[in-house]
């Protein structure tokens, strides 16, 4: 499987950041590695121009949070279709900025994550425990009851990615260490796959994020069960994002 590596630039940008594509695919020796599949996650308002782009150099684009309706009086809000019809190929659902700041519940979660599977995307579920819950030993129940109550029940390995963000890691420059992020990503296809099925969740990509830089990214994606990477702060800088696709 292609290592996903995925560029969350949160609300960062300006529309000038939609040759960055270009950029990258230049600091990359104008090729592709053929490990690596290269999605960019700009805000909404340019996620349209960055797709084209992206699309043009074989890389793809995703947004980071839609609406579950498909259209009506949700004023601020944009649908999964309207993502998709700015050729958007994933949208990141329930990163915990969003769960802690905006309300997403695992339940609209699981609603978001169906609308962009109905739109014909991939949804990248993200889940994630707090320091207090690792400090517990309640760090696999978490993981275990978000993703039970996160995912839809049309999940299929096609059409979804588990995105593990352990919280505390995010922004912070505190990463997990390789042996918790193998056990807890062991333990995320362990429940997939009572979920779902082995083979699913055999051919489940499961990314790691939180504080995924240059000096850590080889280590990190050679950890066993790591398929991919969703990158914040450092995947702001192409020449730093560009390490990272060629550290898969
Ligand atoms: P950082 O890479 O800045 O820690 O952010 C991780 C993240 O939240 C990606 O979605």
């Amino acid at each position: 499987m292609k290592k996903l590596i995925a560029a969350n630039w949160k609300m960062n940008g300006q529309s000038a950041w939609a040759s960055k594509p270009e950029q990258l695919f230049d600091l990359l020796g104008k090729i592709i590695p053929d490990r690596s599949q290269i999605l960019i996650c700009p805000p909404s308002v340019y996620l349209q121009q960055v797709a084209k782009n992206a699309h043009k150099y074989g890389m793809n684009a995703g947004a980071q949070n839609c609406h579950s309706e498909n259209s009506g009086a949700f004023t601020g809000e944009i649908s999964a279709n309207m993502a998709a019809d700015c050729e958007a190929d994933y949208i990141i659902c329930g990163h915990s900025e969003r769960r802690a700041m905006f309300g997403d519940t695992d339940a609209t979660v699981k609603a978001k994550a169906d609308s962009v599977i109905t739109s014909a995307m991939g949804a990248i579920i993200c889940v994630g425990e707090t320091l207090d819950q690792r400090e517990s030993g309640e760090a696999n129940s978490t993981i275990e009851s978000q993703l039970r109550a996160s995912t839809p029940e049309a999940s299929t390995a096609l059409n979804t990615v588990i995105a593990y963000e352990p919280i505390w890691a995010i922004g912070t420059g505190k990463t997990a260490t390789l042996e918790d992020i193998a056990q807890m990503h062991a333990h995320i296809r362990a429940v997939y796959s009572d979920m779902f099925g082995e083979k699913s969740a055999q051919d489940l990509c499961i990314q790691y994020g939180g504080s995924v830089k240059p000096a850590n990214a080889k280590d990190i994606l050679s950890t066993d069960g790591v398929d991919g990477a969703l990158v914040g702060g450092a995947s702001l800088n192409m020449e730093d994002f560009a390490k990272i696709v060629q550290a898969a």
